[in-house]
């Protein structure tokens, strides 16, 4: 198989890619992390294999695609000299073989034709062609995830897990069976008890059918009884139903008797009643006159009545008026005292205001005064101050210039000190230099030896270092003394400043403190003669306001005094007016002559006349009804006949029936006697139909034993049965798991060996694959762990072994393993081991066709053929191609 070209519309983080890849050897991707490089390679597994196991479960549209565009791989190869075209998508699947249409819908169709073609479906494509990006990671970890690794490579690892599922069914098998084995009850055993069940429910059959004979008989007796009980009920009830008639004929009898005398009484006071009332009629027709009397005599009464009441009015009245004249008779006038006291009041009280604008005046003056005391007394404080800041000053004068002139003194000074160090080193290396050449020295100017005037020089130069060193001490401490005398100068500087400040702030003040002492008593004598005056017209007001509340309280009571006299003489004018009324009303109620005595006269005839009338009035309709009432008496004497006929019919016939209403009783006892006997049979028949249910129930039970032990014993051999299945399963798996690795391992040997040998050109060329997959590799005919060997070799030995595991995966498989995708199997290597495992791919031409590495770095590029760089540009990605 050979890839021609790939291209991709909308497929994950591509819009569109067109890609040529008809070329042999090297073909590099590269690009940084998050590129689409792995895309790339995920939509040639799409193109044949779509999204099943193995692939990535990433939906293949790109998220964001516009709605209605089309998100599908079109991938062409040639397969065994045929070009083969596969174009799928989420809505589209086909394929073309040398331009001829093999299928043109159906994903899993798709697949399935593309899986025949290759002859590898999607798992073993992975296997051998693709080495997914960290697949690499796996086999350089070592230990048990490079075995589980390499057994997922080989396809073992299929072959373990059925093992390891086959070993787990053999456990739980054998789990069943010994429970089941301990569960399993003898058959003979039950078959027996089954047996000795049977033959005592054959025994206790018979007493059952006589039990129930004994209780058939005790029920038909019971029925008999029952039968005569029903009769003699019926008797009795007759019976007493010919006496109830009997009982409401003599109560009819009764009732139509005293209805009949009822009436003849009424009658007969009917009659008396029309009597009376023929007596008492004309003694109530005077009633009317009688009454029209005493109306006429009651106004006399009334209007006399009044006359005396008036009488009696005027009197009280007259009295009244007298007790009024003598209260205002009895108290003087108060209205030339109130004028007095008003007068006062109103000077009182315009006094209080001149008073309290005084204090209002002075107040206010006060205030002034306070102030201007106040002013004093600060000039005194400040002119002290002056004085005070004045003399620091003074104090203070020249500092500034005498801390300036010490600080040039110590530069000064430093500054010497400074050359004399430079002066001291440039002598003292000359100094050593002519120590050192002794005679041979020469003159560092002239050049000239100084031959005999060496000692000469060197004791010029030693006097010279002497003086120097003896001025460097003076230096020393002279600086020593000013830096002293410097330490304090800061402080004064301080004050000096702050001294300044306040003269500045103080401004121009005058210092005379005896004139300012003097202005300062003046104002507070001045404020304190105000004081005196304010307190005085304080006490003053104080006195009015007290005269004025003495004045409100004396008007108050004199207006109260005024407020009751002129209330009496309204009294007074009530009074005169009231006695002139009565006067009129008396003068109008002129005497009448009534009699008291007749008109007690006429009450009494009219109170005579007005109860006949009542009486009269009652007895009317007694009267009337006397008519009725001898009609009443007719029908109900007919009554009473009928009811005394009926009555003396039924009385002897119920007398006759009396005896039958005791026969009940008598057939009751004789039916309980038959009752009990019927239960007493019923339970004697319960009891042993109860134990036959007994006996019947142990022969269910014993039968369904005997089946559950024939049951289990049947399943307990079936499960042996099974048992033995899987331990042969287990078997054959460990055995077939043993011979594909058998199998497979040497091959891997050899191919992993070869690799490698062309790789390190020929320095390595014999390797070992452990059972636990660890690869060893011989080096001078000793082998060794891998771990003994480099990073760089570890990690061309384990990309040989991943790449003869693709060899011998694809011949298993019957393929022709022209083509191989590495995806990052740089890993974490330097340039220079990635450049090492370069060359050793370069070398794999002969062996894969097209060999397609994927890697972020991208110093390998140069060295493909075909290179194709991606990019992500604004979160899409983006791939351009490029030959060497
Ligand atoms: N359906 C999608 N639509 C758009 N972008 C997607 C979709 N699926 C995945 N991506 C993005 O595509 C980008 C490329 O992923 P890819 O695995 O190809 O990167 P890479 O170049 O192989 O990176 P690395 O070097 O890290 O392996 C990722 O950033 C991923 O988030
Ligand atoms: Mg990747």
């Amino acid at each position: 198989m050979k890839l021609v070209s790939l291209r991709l519309e909308n497929f994950r983080a591509f819009e569109h890619c067109e890609l040529e890849l008809h070329s042999d050897g090297l073909i590099g991707v590269s690009g940084p992390n998050g590129a689409g490089k792995s895309t790339l390679l995920d939509a040639i597994n799409y193109a044949l294999f779509g999204l099943g196991r193995g692939s990535r479960k990433r939906r293949p549209e790109r998220d964001g695609m516009p709605a209605g565009a089309k998100c599908e791989v079109k991938l062409e190869f040639i397969l065994d000299d045929h070009s083969c075209v596969v174009v799928r998508g989420p809505k589209k699947a086909r394929l073309t073989v040398d331009g001829e249409d093999w299928l043109r819908d159906g994903q899993e169709e798709l697949t399935r034709r593309v899986t025949e073609l290759l002859g590898v479906g999607q798992l073993n494509f992975g296997m051998t062609f693709y080495a997914r990006q960290r697949e690499l990671q796996a086999l350089q970890e070592g230990g048990k995830r490079k075995l589980e690794q390499l057994e997922t490579l080989l396809g073992i690892d299929r072959i373990r897990n059925a093992r390891t599922l086959a070993h787990d069914a053999e456990t739980t098998q054998e789990k069943v069976v010994r429970a089941l084995a301990t569960q399993v009850p003898s058959v003979a055993d039950a078959e027996a008890k089954l047996r000795r069940a049977e033959e005592e429910a054959q025994r206790l059959a018979p007493s059952v059918e006589s039990a129930r004979e004994a209780r058939d008989e005790a029920a038909a007796l019971r029925e008999k009884a029952r039968t005569a009980l029903t009769e003699a009920r019926e008797r009795a009830e007759e019976a007493l139903a010919l006496e109830g008639k009997a009982a409401v004929a003599a109560s009819e009898l009764a009732a139509a008797t005293e209805r009949e005398s009822m009436t003849r009484e009424s009658m007969m006071a009917a009659k008396a009643a029309a009597t009376e009332l023929q007596a008492l009629e004309p003694a109530a027709a005077k009633a009317g006159e009688l009454r029209a009397q005493d109306r006429a005599l009651e106004l006399e009464g009334q209007a006399a009545a009044q006359a005396a009441g008036l009488r009696e009015q005027r009197h009280e009245a007259q009295l009244a008026a007298v007790a009024v004249g003598d209260a205002l008779a009895a108290t003087a006038d108060p209205a030339p005292r109130l004028a007095g006291a008003d007068g006062e009041l109103t000077e009182a009280r315009s006094e209080l205001e001149r008073v309290t604008s005084e204090m209002l005046e002075l107040s206010s003056l006060q205030e002034t005064l306070r102030a201007a005391a106040a002013d004093a007394a600060a000039a005194v404080t400040n002119g002290r101050r002056a004085l005070a800041v004045h003399e620091e000053l003074a104090r203070l004068a020249g500092l500034r210039e005498a801390v300036e002139n010490r600080a040039l003194e110590i530069a000064a000074l430093e500054a010497e000190a400074a050359q004399l160090v430079a002066h001291v080193t440039e002598e003292s290396e000359h100094y050593e230099h002519v120590k050192r050449d002794g005679r041979n020295a020469t003159c560092p100017r002239c050049k000239a030896p100084y031959g005999d005037r060496y000692e000469t020089i060197v004791e010029e130069f030693e006097e010279s270092l002497a003086g120097f060193s003896k001025r460097q001490r003076e230096i020393a401490d002279e600086l020593e003394r000013l830096r002293k005398a410097r330490k304090g100068d800061a402080a004064k500087l301080e004050r000096l400043a702050s001294a300044e400040a306040e003269r500045k702030a103080l401004g121009e003040v005058t210092t005379d403190i005896a004139a300012l002492d003097a202005a300062a008593a003046g104002a507070e004598e001045a404020r304190g003669q105000h004081v005196k005056d304010s307190e005085r017209l304080t006490k003053r007001r104080g006195d009015l306001t007290e005269t004025i509340a003495a004045l409100d309280r004396e008007l108050s009571g004199l207006r109260q005094e005024l407020a009751t006299r002129e209330q009496l003489a309204a009294h007074q004018r009530e009074a005169e007016r009231g006695l002139e009324l009565f006067e009129k009303q008396l003068t109008e109620l002129s005497p009448n002559g009534y009699d008291a005595d007749a008109h007690e006269a006429v009450r009494r005839a009219l109170a005579r006349a007005t109860s006949a009338e009542t009486h009269c009035a009652e007895l009317r309709p007694q009267v009337a009804q006397i008519e009725l009432l001898e009609t009443r008496l007719a029908r109900e004497e007919q009554l009473s006949a009928a009811a005394r006929t009926a009555h003396e019919d039924l009385a002897p016939a119920a007398a006759k029936r009396a005896a039958d209403k005791a026969a009940p009783e008598e057939a009751e006892t004789a039916y309980d006697v038959t009752v009990l006997a019927h239960a007493q049979a019923d339970e004697a028949l319960h009891d042993a139909e109860q134990q036959a249910i007994a006996e019947s129930n142990a022969v269910a039970q014993a039968r369904a034993e005997l089946e559950a032990a024939q049951r289990l014993k049947g399943q307990l051999d079936t499960e042996r049965e099974e048992l033995s299945m899987r331990r042969v399963v287990k078997t054959v798996l460990d055995n077939y798991r043993t011979a594909v690795q058998q199998e497979a391992v040497p091959s891997l040997e050899q191919e992993t060996a070869e690799f490698l040998r062309r790789t390190t050109r020929g320095r390595y060329s014999d390797v070992q694959i452990s059972a636990d997959g660890e690869l060893q590799i011989n080096d001078m005919g000793t082998p060794y762990e891998l771990e003994r060997f480099s990073g760089g070799e570890q990690d061309l030995a384990n990309l040989c072994m991943r790449i003869a595991l693709s060899k011998v995966l694809a011949r298993r498989s019957g393929m022709d393993a022209r083509f191989i995708i590495l995806d990052e199997v740089f890993g974490s290597q330097d340039a220079d081991r990635r450049r090492a495992l370069l060359e050793a791919l370069r070398e794999l031409d002969q062996e894969f066709g097209q060999v397609l590495i994927v890697s972020h770095f991208d110093d390998f590029m140069e060295h493909c053929g075909l290179q194709i760089t991606v990019k992500s540009d604004n979160g899409r990605s983006v791939a351009e191609l490029a030959t060497a």
